[in-house]
């Protein structure tokens, strides 16, 4: 068929930019999110540019630090395009971690988005594992000015190791970069995962597991 090599041309085009998929470019200088559309798109639908206000591209509160008052002892503040309209389509997001004494941000993902973490006050411990088979665990001890990236995808943690609060910057490459934690996905999700699934999984006796599910 004479169309043939089009085809193939166009599956490889196709192929090549799901393979390198992240939030699409935008094609406008900007398409500030539409909270009230019931329009559903990949994405927000954007608002009339002539009703866009400087408030649409604007955050307060980042210099507020977050309720740190949970068994975790670390709190994430977030503004992605939920928290800030402006963000639509932009691929971008920040968040302010704050974190009391040896408080811990819990192992946990972002499918979408890759993060650099700059600490501003503090002593962080953070790390992140590596995919199969090798499961490579990196860490560094982080300082106030220190800047580390984890990469998209990938599992990772901070732990405040000093005796002061830490705070952090996260920058991420999404404006909706989602967070999966992995105890909660794991053992809170709803409903439960069979706890034969996570007995076996996770090498635990049956009672661990309903304990751990009680947990979360
Ligand atoms: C912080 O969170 C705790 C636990 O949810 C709550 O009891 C407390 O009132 C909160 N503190 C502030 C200042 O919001």
């Amino acid at each position: 068929m004479a169309s043939s090599p089009i085809i193939i041309f166009g599956l490889l085009a196709l192929s090549f930019s799901l393979a390198f998929a992240t939030d699409p470019s935008p094609l406008q200088d900007f398409c500030v999110s539409d909270a009230k559309s019931q329009v559903l798109v990949n994405g927000v639908t954007c608002k009339d540019p002539k009703l866009v206000q400087a408030e649409d591209f604007f955050f307060s509160g980042l210099h507020l630090p977050g309720n740190t008052s949970n068994p975790v002892g670390s709190k994430v503040t977030p503004v992605t395009v939920a928290q800030l309209p402006g963000l639509n389509t932009l691929g971008v997001a920040v968040a302010r971690v704050d974190y009391v004494p040896w408080g811990v941000n819990p192992p946990h993902l972002h499918p979408r988005a890759s993060e650099v973490l700059t600490v501003l006050e503090g002593t962080l411990e953070a790390g992140f594992v590596t995919s199969n088979p090798e499961n490579r665990h990196i860490t560094k001890v982080l300082k106030k000015g220190d800047a580390f990236v984890f990469p998209k995808g990938l599992i990772h943690y901070q732990r405040n190791i000093g005796s002061t609060h830490a705070v952090a910057i996260a920058a991420l490459s999404s404006q909706n970069p989602g967070v999966i934690t992995i105890a909660n996905a794991v053992f809170g999700s709803n409903p439960d995962i069979r706890s034969d699934v996570l007995v076996k999984a996770f090498h635990l006796d049956n009672n661990v597991v309903k304990y751990l599910q009680s947990k979360f």
